[in-house]
């Protein structure tokens, strides 16, 4: 139903608001004790500590926006309340765990940031974001099981591709390893590897410990600004996102340097579209600023990028880039 704009701009003003209401269903544990029959409101207030007057008026508001619904006998899911579970698939309780705090007080700095550029969290934190992550495990591991949970469209696309050519795959910014476990899965005659920070190699061995192609991954703990490993395919999967165009350009070649010709590299990007209505993609665009000082790009944003940095683009869709490396000057 589309709002008369009085109303519709007080909607947007109240994004801070369904933010927060976010973070409490998923931190009290509320959607995890919602099922697809009615739980009673006293039992739901047992369970999340929250009393039962107080949760029926946090409940009240988030049926406005669609989470949950509540009925005679009780609450129940809605199709978009499901999805704030842990333990549902796709589940996005990873991501409100980092938009609800990090995220939120970052924003708070967004007029600064686009004026002067720059990363918000930083000026905030005294470091950059990835720094302060690998100084506070916790937040770390919060981070990356986020990015873990984020992954399903990224495997998916990689998972589509033809990798008959490829033997070695090196995950570049590859986090737990995630996406490279589930290529190495599907094709048993790859073997692997995931360049990332020291602070991530603990919970990519734990993960990989569990994977039946575990044995044929390794990870490589440093920085993709010094030194890459060889390999004739290389996946960088919503890394030169997180950085500017001086950054992203050093990542590129970095790779490039390390890579043998004729090497591929999958970028694993979204590609900015002009489109109407709603699009989460500009709205990330604003987050890699305000928490790294990076950007997404547009195609040929991309294009250009990469061609600095070393790599041919071979093919360009809305989530993917496919490059070869750039026969060296003689
Ligand atoms: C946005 S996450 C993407 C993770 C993964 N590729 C995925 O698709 O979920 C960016 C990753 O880059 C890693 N990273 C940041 N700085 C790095 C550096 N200097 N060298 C290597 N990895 C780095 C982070 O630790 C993180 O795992």
């Amino acid at each position: 139903m589309e709002l008369p704009p009085a109303q519709d701009v007080m909607r947007l003003l109240g994004g801070y608001m369904v933010t927060q209401a976010l973070g409490v269903v998923v931190d009290s544990g509320l959607a995890d004790r919602v099922g697809d029959e009615p739980v009673p409101l006293e039992v739901l207030a047992g369970h999340t500590g929250i009393p039962a007057p107080q949760l029926a008026r946090l409940l009240r508001a988030l049926r406005t926006v669609g989470v949950f619904d509540t009925g005679p006998d009780g609450v129940v899911h809605t199709d978009t309340s499901r999805l704030l579970c842990r333990d549902a698939r796709a589940s996005v309780a990873p991501f409100v765990d980092i938009h609800t705090d990090r995220g939120y007080a970052a924003w708070a700095d967004l007029l600064v940031a686009l004026r002067e550029g720059g990363s918000a969290f930083e000026r905030q934190r005294g470091m950059p974001m990835f720094e302060w992550l690998s100084s506070h495990p916790d937040e770390g591991a919060r981070f990356n099981e986020a990015m873990a949970a984020g992954s399903r469209q990224r495997r998916e696309v990689l998972l589509a591709r033809d990798w008959s050519g490829s033997t070695s795959v090196v995950d570049i910014g590859g986090g737990t390893g995630t996406n490279l476990l589930a290529v190495l899965e599907a094709h048993p005659h790859l073997t692997g590897a995931v360049l990332d920070l020291p602070s991530v190699r603990e919970q990519a061995l734990a993960l990989m410990a569990t994977s039946p192609a575990g044995d044929r991954c390794g990870f490589v703990a440093g920085s993709f600004f010094d030194e890459v490993p060889v390999a004739d395919t290389y996946v960088m999967a919503v890394v030169l996102h997180d950085w500017d165009d001086e950054q992203a350009l050093r990542i590129l070649r970095s790779c490039r340097r390390a890579a043998p010709d004729g090497a591929r590299l999958l970028v694993v990007e979204t590609v900015l579209a002009d489109g109407e209505g709603w699009d989460w993609a500009p709205w990330m665009d604003l987050h890699m600023l305000v928490m790294l000082g990076g950007r997404e790009r547009t195609e040929a944003e991309w294009r250009r990028l990469l061609q600095d940095g070393g790599w041919d683009v071979e093919a360009a869709g809305p989530r993917l880039l496919e490059c070869r490396a750039q026969r060296e000057t003689p």
